[in-house]
Formats: C-alpha cells, structure tokens, sequence
C-alpha cells in the first residue's frame, strides 16, 4: 500500500512476471531511492505507483494487481482481502 498526494494505492505483493516473488528488499521497503516508482528488488523493475504499471526492467508494461481500497467514515483506510475489508491503518492521515 502507498500514500500518494492524497490517495491510497494498495497492490498485491507479487511481480507479473515472476509468479509469487515479492518486490521489497526488506519489510516495508517498496519505493525506489528517489520515492517515485515501486521497486522489484531482486530485478530493479520499476512501477508508477498510480497505476502499478511496470516501465523499467523485464516485466515492461506488464502491471501489479491492483486491490481495492477505501477511506471509510471513520477516516479509516480499509483494503479488501479475499472479498472481506480489512483495515489496514486507523488513521488515513498518516
Ligand atoms: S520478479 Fe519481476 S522484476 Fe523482479
């Protein structure tokens, strides 16, 4: 999941190209050095994060699947994991 000017975008933690490899290089590193692009660590591919798009690396133009995501009343952001909400975080400000 990654904030971005206002939004939330949460994707599944698995490259299109590779079948079940994860994309951080230790927990919760996701972005690349600059903070504008999703990173697969073992390959360098690169990911708007916007779109989940990958524009760099083997898996070019290929995207991560993307999982819905909300801010609820209660300024909650929830995802939805194997049809159930789950919340994430309990303050979407943060
Ligand atoms: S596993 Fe696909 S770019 Fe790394």
């Amino acid at each position: 999941m990654v904030r971005r000017e206002g939004c939330v975008y949460a994707y599944h933690d698995a490259c299109p190209h590779y079948g079940d490899t994860t994309l951080p290089w230790r927990q919760d590193a996701y972005l690349d050095p600059s903070g504008e692009h999703i990173m697969c660590a073992a390959h360098g591919a690169l990911f708007e994060i916007s779109t989940g798009r990958c524009v760099s690396g083997p898996c070019e133009g290929q995207y991560l699947t993307s999982m819905p995501v909300y801010i609820n009343d209660a300024d909650e952001v929830v995802v939805t994991l194997n049809g159930t909400d789950s919340q994430i975080r309990s303050d979407s400000s943060s």
